[in-house]
């Protein structure tokens, strides 16, 4: 059995169903919260309602793993953040899993997770790779660039009712995304595979500025034009929104970042080990 904490989000709902077609029993833990849950199971998957904020729900949903993917997060939940759950919940889960005797933890994390990230959520994630790398347990961390889909949702939003595709900053800084196919083809493998265990590997799609994304988008809605907004917007609001929305103040930090362009990565080199992994860009995402 392989938990997937997290199941229900964005990587949550393609991983799940591919772990089954690859021959796995999947547990489904998430609260119903963000995301809905489900009101009944597929065949080979385990729906388990339960908050990484309690033990006692960590404890439930490693029972009988052998393997378990963290891929929840609190970053783009309103009233959650990342110390919560990308952090704290991590860590309790992969305490609760080496206590169960779980073989094998695989930390989705992000390309910058450090210590001294200039983002809470890259020091949160670096927090939640300590707790593996230390865990006594096999481990493998994938770091991944931004989830391609996501952005697109979120840069997209305002198409059909206002026709307009958001950018934020300059939409010049080099960007790499990381498709959610792509990331569960990845999870599939290193679950299934031995020799990627203990391991760090970084994992990307696409490298594109927000223009070019834009440009993209546009020329398949063939109509709409693209809404700027500016750098020094996003640097005022990740400090004067912290008191009144967290959310909104995490979203604008996550955007300096980008425009500093320390999002972007070398992904080619990780990718070239497995080249029977296809490479979904952003055609394929934008037509699909
Ligand atoms: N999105 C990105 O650009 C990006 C970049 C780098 C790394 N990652 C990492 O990749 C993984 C997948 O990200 P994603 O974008 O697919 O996430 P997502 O769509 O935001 O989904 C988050 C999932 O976590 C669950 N969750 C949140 N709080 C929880 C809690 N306290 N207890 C149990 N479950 C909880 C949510 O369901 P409920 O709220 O209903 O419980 C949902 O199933 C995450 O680990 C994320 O940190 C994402």
């Amino acid at each position: 059995m392989i938990l997937v904490a997290g199941g229900t989000g964005r990587l949550g709902r393609t991983l799940v169903p591919m772990l089954v077609d690859a021959g796995h029993r999947v547990r489904v833990m998430a609260r119903g919260d963000s995301q809905p849950f489900p009101g009944t199971a597929a065949d080979g998957v385990e729906l388990l309602r339960g908050d990484l904020a309690s033990e006692e729900d960590c404890r439930k949903a490693v029972a009988g793993c052998t393997a378990a993917v963290f891929a929840a997060s609190g970053f783009g939940i309103k009233d959650s953040d990342p110390r919560t759950v990308d952090r704290d919940g991590a860590v309790r889960l992969v305490h609760a899993a080496a206590d169960a005797g779980v073989e094998h933890v695989v930390m989705m994390s992000m390309h910058g997770a450090a210590a001294e990230g200039p983002i809470e959520f890259l020091r949160c994630k670096a927090a939640a790779e300590g707790a593996v790398r230390s865990s006594g347990m096999a481990w493998t961390i994938i770091r991944i660039g931004v989830l391609l889909e996501q952005r697109l949702e979120i840069m997209t939003a305002p198409l059909e009712s206002k026709g307009k595709v958001m950018v934020f900053g300059s939409g010049r800084a080099p960007v790499t995304y990381t498709s959610v196919r792509d990331a569960a083809a990845l999870i599939v493998r290193v679950v299934s595979d031995p020799a990627l265990r203990n391991r760090v590997i970084e994992w990307g799609s696409v490298t594109a500025s927000a223009n070019e994304v834009a440009e993209a988008v546009l020329a398949r809605a063939a109509h709409g034009s693209v809404q700027r907004i500016p750098a020094a917007a996003e640097r005022v609001l990740s400090v004067v929104a912290r008191p009144f929305s967290p959310f909104l103040a995490r979203i604008a930090g996550a955007g300096i970042w980008e425009e500093s362009g320390g999002t972007a990565f070398q992904w080619a080199p990780g990718r070239a080990e497995f080249p029977d992994i296809p490479v979904t860009g952003l055609q394929e995402v934008l037509t699909t």
